[in-house]
């Protein structure tokens, strides 16, 4: 009994969450202001989120996604985190001595990432930006992630997630700690692994592309998204297709969930084979995402992930750059854009 309410109370507080922030932190669902805010407040408070940080970042993830100088989130590692050697230097021994490691290992560092990631990011900007100092984190008004203007939101959702932490202290003292652990935090570690699934996934992929600045265009970056039938119809229903339709939601951030479908179908036509779909089992592509995106070189404006043998799924074909641009890929994509949108 306890195993059947702690899945589907798991996947109902991640769907507060992908409520409140894809959708409500963009402000598509109301034309208030006031609604939005305040209803996207309420639910992530509910699963201790501080909606108006994430919001802040989230925001600039979606102006500079795939870019790696200035994305957000899920920003690969380089070569030189590792002090791997050069590349030309580099021998099977050297990645074995970074990479190798027992499955077990591997199985308990997915679950740390799982249940523990989403925290790291807030609290110690994990994986987030490399332009912010150290110390940068979600809960200082004063980190580098936030405007001046933004400070007060900041504050606002300190005080949310304080709130929550203390309603749950009192819970425990009034009912006991262990329904506390029942009823909320085992669901809630298993939001917080729905949530660490479906943005990793949306993001790190052995086969697309991260982009440098020459070469990022908000277009490119976009285009770098993986859509995917996370946990099939239970995806759609509970996380209002947050990764079935994650392509559109980053062309269209504008454009609330329950049109999003709709938006797949309009963008599937217009990319072509530059749509990015995988049908993989979704635990399975965590586990693939997870073991092959290693790091990423320090040198080229469009780079693939490396696995732990040093080696890319991808590259980017000899002339490929020049003829992107001579074919006029960006100016072609949005023209298509345009006339889809005219035509809807
Ligand atoms: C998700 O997508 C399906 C199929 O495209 C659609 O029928 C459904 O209404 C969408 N779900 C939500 C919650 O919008």
């Amino acid at each position: 009994m306890w195993l059947t309410y702690w899945w589907w109370q798991g996947l109902v507080f991640a769907g507060f969450f992908c409520i409140g922030f894809p959708q409500l932190g963009h402000g598509t669902l109301y034309d208030s202001w006031w609604a939005n805010n305040i209803l996207g407040f309420t639910l992530d408070t509910f699963v201790l989120a501080p909606f108006f940080a994430w919001k802040a970042s989230h925001n600039a993830h979606h102006k500079a996604v795939g870019s790696i100088e200035r994305d957000e989130n899920y920003v690969p590692h380089l070569r030189s985190d590792y002090k791997l050697p050069p590349k030309e230097r580099s021998r099977t021994a050297d990645y074995a001595e970074v990479f190798e490691e027992t499955p077990f290992f591997t199985l308990a560092r997915i679950i740390f990432m799982q249940a523990c990631g989403w925290w790291l990011y807030l609290s110690t900007n994990a994986m987030g930006s490399k332009m912010y100092p150290q110390g940068t984190n979600h809960f200082s008004p004063y980190s580098a992630i936030f405007k001046p203007e933004q400070r007060v939101g900041i504050i606002i959702s300190d005080l949310g997630v304080a709130f929550m932490a203390s309603m749950l202290v009192l819970l425990g003292c009034l009912f006991g700690w262990k329904s506390v652990l029942m009823y909320y935090f085992i669901p809630y570690v298993l939001c917080n692994h729905w949530i660490v699934m479906c943005t990793f996934l949306h993001h790190s992929d052995p086969t697309i592309p991260h982009y440098r600045k020459g070469e990022w265009s908000f277009l490119r970056g976009a285009a770098a998204t993986v859509d995917r039938p996370l946990l099939g119809w239970l995806g759609r229903f509970f996380l209002h297709n947050v990764s079935h339709d994650h392509v559109a939601h980053h062309f269209f951030s504008s454009i609330p969930f329950y049109h999003q479908p709709e938006v797949t179908r309009a963008i599937r036509e217009v990319l072509g084979e530059d749509y990015n779909y995988d049908s993989t089992n979704s635990f399975y592509a965590l586990y693939r995402s997870f073991t092959e995106c290693c790091f990423v070189e320090e040198e080229g404006e469009i780079v693939f992930y490396k696995n732990r043998y040093g080696d890319a799924a991808r590259e980017v074909a000899e002339g490929a750059l020049k003829s992107i641009k001579e074919g006029g890929w960006d100016s072609d994509i949005q023209d298509k854009l345009e006339d889809t949108a005219d035509d809807a």
